[in-house]
């Protein structure tokens, strides 16, 4: 049943794959790095070569911040442009490449963010799943605009992006469901989400329960849980660079086409 999804899930295993692979192929180089000056396996070399790889993050982010961001390299499809700039993330080493803040707000202005993890982004919007019944998904209710940030301090890059949002349909949600581990499917259960609880144990209780109630890998998709997706009217592509000359490179949607513009640092 799983993985019987065509669409752009990007479920953890492809997230911890790319890193995991990096990973696996950095400890190989610096253990022939290690063998090569040494002859053998020591421990202080081992780790000495651990800041070696360490650098190859800086010289990327050296990198990015003495080039800069202009105008005529900058795909004039913001999604594009943001698949560029997501790969690269992809294909580094940095840890949880695909969390992003989520800014709602009541409809009478006031704001709350928290982190959720980004599963997939196409022409539709950025896609992330909840609880239908969380805080967010009660001021989403009522307004339905949110703001997102990923910022990579690795690499000195941050990503705004801002529109209106709609939930998925049901049978996406159970799609991207069932790509879940069954804990994560039994917790989601377990968890009413934002309210108060008396005490962990009473969580704990909950996962027993519902753990108890679906024994098999057959877990249905709770019906107060499921997707959003952010379509977005407004990005920015921020990269740090000296001397507080930061690049921002604005896109703004206006009659279907995208304007781009340079903003102050
Ligand atoms: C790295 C990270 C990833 C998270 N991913 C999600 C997620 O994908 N969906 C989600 O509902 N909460 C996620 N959370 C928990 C949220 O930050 C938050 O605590 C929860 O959604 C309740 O928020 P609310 O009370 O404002 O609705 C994540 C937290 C962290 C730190």
């Amino acid at each position: 049943m799983r993985g019987d999804y065509n669409g752009i899930f990007l479920p953890k295993s492809r997230v911890s794959t790319n890193v995991l692979r990096k990973r696996r192929i950095c400890t190989m180089f610096r253990l022939l790095y290690c063998i090569v000056e040494t002859g053998s396996v020591s421990y202080a070399r081992f780790f000495s070569s651990w800041i070696v790889m360490k650098l190859s993050l800086a010289e990327l982010r050296r990198e990015y911040s003495a080039h800069g961001l202009l105008e005529e390299e900058m795909d004039p499809n913001p999604l594009v442009q943001f698949k560029r700039w997501f790969e690269d993330i992809l294909n580094s080493t940095i840890p949880e490449p695909n969390a992003m803040i989520l800014a709602t707000s009541t409809p009478d202005g006031v704001p709350s963010a928290r982190v959720v993890l980004l599963k997939g982004f196409d022409e539709r919007g950025y896609l992330f799943f909840t609880n239908y019944d969380s805080r967010k998904a009660q001021e989403l209710a009522l307004n339905p605009r949110a703001a997102l940030l990923f910022y990579w301090p690795e690499v000195g890059r941050q990503v705004r992006i801002e529109g209106r949002v709609e939930k998925t349909s049901t049978q996406e949600s159970e799609a991207y469901f069932r790509t879940r581990p069954r804990e994560s499917r039994i917790g989601a259960w377990a968890s009413k989400q934002s309210s108060v609880l008396p005490d962990r144990k009473s969580l704990e209780e909950r996962f027993n329960q519902f753990n108890q109630r679906f024994p098999g890998e057959e877990i249905p998709l709770p019906p107060f849980w499921g997707g959003y997706r952010v379509v977005p009217h407004a990005y920015e592509f921020w990269q740090g660079r000296e001397s507080r000359l930061h690049d921002r490179i604005a896109y703004v949607r206006r009659d279907h086409l995208w304007q781009m513009k340079r903003l102050s640092p």
